[in-house]
């Protein structure tokens, strides 16, 4: 019996079919087999046109090999234009041919209405919660009991911090053997309070001065630790992490950001951090940590009452005072 052989053309066309299967829907499904995620790889669209090029080249050198091949190739498509396979398929080929392009040319150049880029919403409200706008910082207004209690143990030199820098306080004092541990700070506001405490009279406004100063301390010390990384030292959200964020670091010292929201409002946003953002925050997530995770409310505070310090910037006023 004679083999019927399979011509050039359809060859051709089965091998442009069959790379072009594999790069779209064979490699991302086998990608998926490798890494086992839960999405396949796409093969990107210029490694795609590369694989078809070398595959029309390829194509092209085996068919121009020998006369044979070509005159083999191009047979069906003389007999086509000759009419062999019928006029009706000659018309419907001869017109697909030039429609098919000038669709292409169409869809490359008509103009479209693109869907507008969203912008994100830097301070999304729509879950904050309303009693929070009114919350004030505990450590920037300190009730007079605070101040009175501050006052004797500053008396009794028995001033007490954050456990995260007392170990270098003491480990100063050990070397220092200072007369008062407020000696470490060299400020004018608790300058003052020691030469009061030795002349034995303290005036509270001294000591809420000095007592500000100490939480200002305590507060920069919790930024360096947690907040640094990612906003900077010069809290203009340049830290070493910062670069690594699509969405950046905010730079606190920009008059767009903490200084046009509420104390209240700041606070929540340190608590609950990206995860706690609404959609309105989006594209992009915010690497922002959810800080009631691992600081204490008065710790967070303290950071708040230090980043607006070191900002230079006021937090603003809730509405109705
Ligand atoms: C892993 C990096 C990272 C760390 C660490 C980090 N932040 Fe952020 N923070 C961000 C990013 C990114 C944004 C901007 C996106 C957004 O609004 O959430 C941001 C936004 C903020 C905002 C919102 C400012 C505004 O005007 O809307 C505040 C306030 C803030 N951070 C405070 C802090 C404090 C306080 C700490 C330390 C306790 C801290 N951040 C630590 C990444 C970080």
């Amino acid at each position: 019996m004679n083999k019927k052989k399979i011509g050039t053309f359809p060859i051709v066309v089965i091998v442009l079919v069959a790379v072009y299967a594999l790069a779209k829907w064979g490699i991302p499904a086998f990608s998926r087999q490798v890494t086992s995620l839960p999405f396949p790889l796409p093969v990107p669209g210029t490694l795609m046109f590369f694989y078809m090029t070398l595959t029309v080249i390829a194509l092209f050198l085996m068919v121009t090999f020998s006369e044979d091949g070509l005159s083999d190739f191009l047979r069906p498509i003389k007999k086509l234009l000759a009419g062999g396979y019928g006029k009706v398929l000659r018309a419907i080929v001869l017109l697909a041919i030039p429609l098919v392009a000038g669709w292409q040319a169409y869809d490359m150049t008509v103009p479209r209405a693109l869907v507008p880029a969203s912008l994100r919403i830097q301070h999304p409200s729509s879950n904050f919660p309303v009693a929070m706008e009114a919350l004030n910082n505990p450590f920037e207004k300190p009730g007079e009991d605070q101040i009175t209690e501050f006052i004797e143990q500053a008396k009794a030199n028995e001033v007490s911090f954050i456990q995260q820098v007392q170990a270098d306080i003491d480990a100063w004092a050990e070397e220092i053997d200072p007369d008062h541990v407020l000696e470490f700070f060299a400020v004018e506001p608790i300058k003052k309070l020691l030469a009061e405490i030795d002349a034995g009279e303290v005036s509270q406004e001294t000591a809420k001065a000095a007592l500000h100063e100490k939480y200002l301390f305590e507060g920069r010390a919790l930024y360096a630790m947690n907040c640094r990384p990612c906003h900077g030292d010069s809290v203009a959200g340049d830290g070493p992490m910062a670069d690594g964020f699509k969405l950046r670091p905010i730079n606190f010292t920009d008059n767009g950001t903490i200084e046009t929201i509420v104390e209240g409002y700041t606070f929540w946003r340190v608590t609950n951090g990206g995860p706690g953002l609404p959609t309105e925050a989006t594209p992009w997530d915010s690497a922002m940590p959810e800080w009631k995770l691992s600081l204490t409310e008065d710790e967070r505070w303290k950071i708040i009452l230090a980043e607006y310090n070191l900002a230079q910037k006021t937090p603003r006023i809730p509405e109705g005072h």
